[in-house]
């Protein structure tokens, strides 16, 4: 277990995870928070508590000054920024954190999930700058993340003769109030002509293949391919959700297979549906008990296993649930991280990582 201590925390990125993560890192025991990026002119100068909805001011001011925040005294950076539309920057940023001497953890860069995996141009300069400052870097979230590694590695630690494994995220995102980068990433409200950049190739192996080698690996099987495929359905009728307008014959569901194939056969399998509303495609698969959404395991073998995750936010929705949960894989893995030997890691390299903030019985 890790050494029970104070953490010193920069927040960097306060859009949809970073405001979950502040909020978290402000009422966390365990974490303190010494500072905060912002990137909009319009955060910039305000208090932390006022960009994530708390009320008692922290006196811990966002700032856009970068050699200010890496020459504060902090153990850790937790890195939400939106990323895999612009790495040129975002590499370079990481560099400077990590070289300075700060451990990063990250929900941002999912193609660094698995290191291993990850395109030799982003590990590489990470790897140098790690090693310049002594400093760790671990990228995770609930997917990509949680539901590829610690759920399949758990439900196969019940089985035998293993067939496939198969990770599923099935959830209604139509709540995700994401429309400028899961909305155009997927191609939601767009139409069948329009070409979203998760269907282009290499796009999907890059952002979630890093589970599917990460289970190979540790199956201690060669893959032979990660096959990708990307399908859509599209609404009858317009419809409105929190997260965009819908047109008529526009895509309102998506499902995306990732494939680890040996000799042909699927082994290693990462599927997503999502749905704009509940009752497209009703072909595909469903979460169960008309729920909102899970993520899910299935191992075929002997005995079949099957385990399934459902999150709820403190404001009853499940999309919120998700990006606290995405926040809190990284900021509990905060202890861990910090005393780990430098260099860019994955969940195979750390203990487990719960939550220590009980709520104790008055
Ligand atoms: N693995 C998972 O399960 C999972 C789940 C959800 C998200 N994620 C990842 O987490 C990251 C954050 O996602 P999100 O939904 O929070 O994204 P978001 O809501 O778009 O927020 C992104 C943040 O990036 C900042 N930003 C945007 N453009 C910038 C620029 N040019 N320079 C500097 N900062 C910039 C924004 O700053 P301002 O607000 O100050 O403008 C905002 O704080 C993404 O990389 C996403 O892929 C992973």
């Amino acid at each position: 277990m890790s050494e029970r201590r104070v953490h010193r925390v920069i927040q960097w990125g306060t859009g949809n995870v970073g405001f979950h993560s502040l909020r978290h890192v402000i009422r966390h025991p365990d974490l303190e928070l010494v500072g905060v990026h912002a990137h909009g002119e319009s955060k910039i100068g305000k208090d932390a508590a006022a960009l994530c909805g708390l009320s008692e001011e922290t006196g811990v001011i966002a700032t856009n000054d970068v050699d200010a925040l890496l020459a504060l005294d902090a153990d850790v950076v937790a890195y939400t920024v939106k990323a895999e539309t612009r790495p040129h920057e975002v590499v370079p940023e990481l560099e400077r954190i990590l070289a300075s001497g700060k451990n990063v953890v990250s929900t941002s860069m999912i193609f660094l999930i698995y290191p291993k995996h990850a395109d030799p141009s982003m590990r590489e300069p990470l790897e140098k700058a790690c090693s310049i400052g002594g400093s760790t870097f671990y990228v995770n979230g609930i997917d990509p993340g949680f539901s590829g590694d610690v759920l399949p590695l758990t439900a196969l630690q019940l089985s035998d003769q293993v067939e496939e494994i198969r990770v599923q995220e099935l959830c209604d995102y139509s709540t995700y109030e994401d429309p400028e980068f899961t909305g155009v990433s997927f191609g939601f409200g767009r139409p069948a002509d329009y070409t979203p950049p998760m269907a282009l190739p290499g796009v999907l192996r890059a952002g979630w293949g890093g589970m599917v080698q990460l289970v190979a690996d540790e199956l201690g099987i060669e893959l032979d391919e990660i096959h990708e495929s990307f399908d859509r359905r599209y609404a009858e009728k317009a419809f409105d959700t929190p997260m965009m307008h819908v047109p008529a014959g526009t895509c309102a569901a998506v499902r995306f297979i990732l494939e680890g194939r040996v000799k042909g056969r699927p082994v290693v399998v990462t599927e997503h549906v999502n749905r704009l509303r509940g009752d497209i495609a009703p072909d595909w698969p469903m979460p169960p008990d008309g729920r909102p959404g899970v993520h899910r395991c299935i191992i075929k073998g002997n005995p079949d296993v099957q385990l399934e995750c459902f999150v709820l936010g403190e404001d009853g929705d499940h999309n919120t649930g998700g990006v606290q949960a995405t926040a809190l894989r990284v900021l509990n893995a905060i202890p861990a991280v910090c005393e780990h030997a430098p260099g860019l890691i994955s969940t195979l390299d750390l203990p487990y990582t719960p939550s220590r903030n009980l709520i104790r019985p008055d």
